[in-house]
């Protein structure tokens, strides 16, 4: 990990290596069994390097409490890109190609059981499918590579609709009996 993590920080491969601050290459357990993959760096976390440290990152983090899950101990949070898309724009597809092959071998690295998707742009890429809608299939395990996967509406759209708030909890709490039932039968959450 260490290495991969070196690659990205100096990675030169497209051109918003010229405009980010940091790039970011994840945080969390890199044993993890729940890998959290969302779509690029925003403004804060371009700022700091770190993984969702701005308003959609906070939003995360209580969702992830509620689950009785922490960023230190249960998941690992990455990326598609590592680098800030200018005014947070959807990633190209030039972009994605230029990247994606780090996740690829993150996920290897830290070959989790359960990974889940934030939002419609890691649900296209990961599953490599561009007509998928995260309004469809949100909620609905799918088998990938011998990994469970979860997609889920991403944060920042809950910060939009906060009434995509009490689908987004169905989804994490079925994580959480996932875990239970792969993982931990014993794992404690407050609220699940
Ligand atoms: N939004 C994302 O998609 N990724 C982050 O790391 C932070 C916010
Ligand atoms: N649209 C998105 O891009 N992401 C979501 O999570 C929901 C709607």
């Amino acid at each position: 990990m260490e290495d991969l993590k070196n690659r990205i920080l100096n990675c030169t491969a497209c051109p918003l290596s010229k405009t980010r601050q940091h790039a970011v290459w994840g945080e969390g357990n890199p044993k993890a069994e729940i890998l959290i993959i969302a779509e690029a760096p925003g403004a804060d976390e371009d700022r700091t390097g770190r993984p969702f440290v701005g308003k959609s990152g906070q939003l995360l983090d209580k969702i992830l409490a509620a689950c009785g899950f922490t960023r230190q101990k249960h998941v690992f949070l990455s990326n598609i890109l590592r680098c800030r898309p200018p005014g947070n724009r959807t990633p190209l597809d030039e972009e994605v190609k230029a990247c994606i092959h780090f996740l690829h071998e993150q996920i290897e690295l830290v070959d989790p059981k359960i990974i889940i998707l934030l939002g419609a742009t890691p649900l296209k890429r990961v599953l490599n499918d561009d007509r998928l809608r995260i309004t469809k299939i949100r909620g609905q395990w799918i088998s990938w590579n011998g990994r469970l996967v979860m997609p889920v509406y991403h944060p920042a759209a809950l910060l939009r609709n906060p009434a995509l708030k009490y689908p987004t909890w169905d989804d994490f709490k079925n994580v959480v009996y996932k875990y239970r039932e792969l993982v931990d039968p014993e794992h404690y959450s407050e609220h699940v």
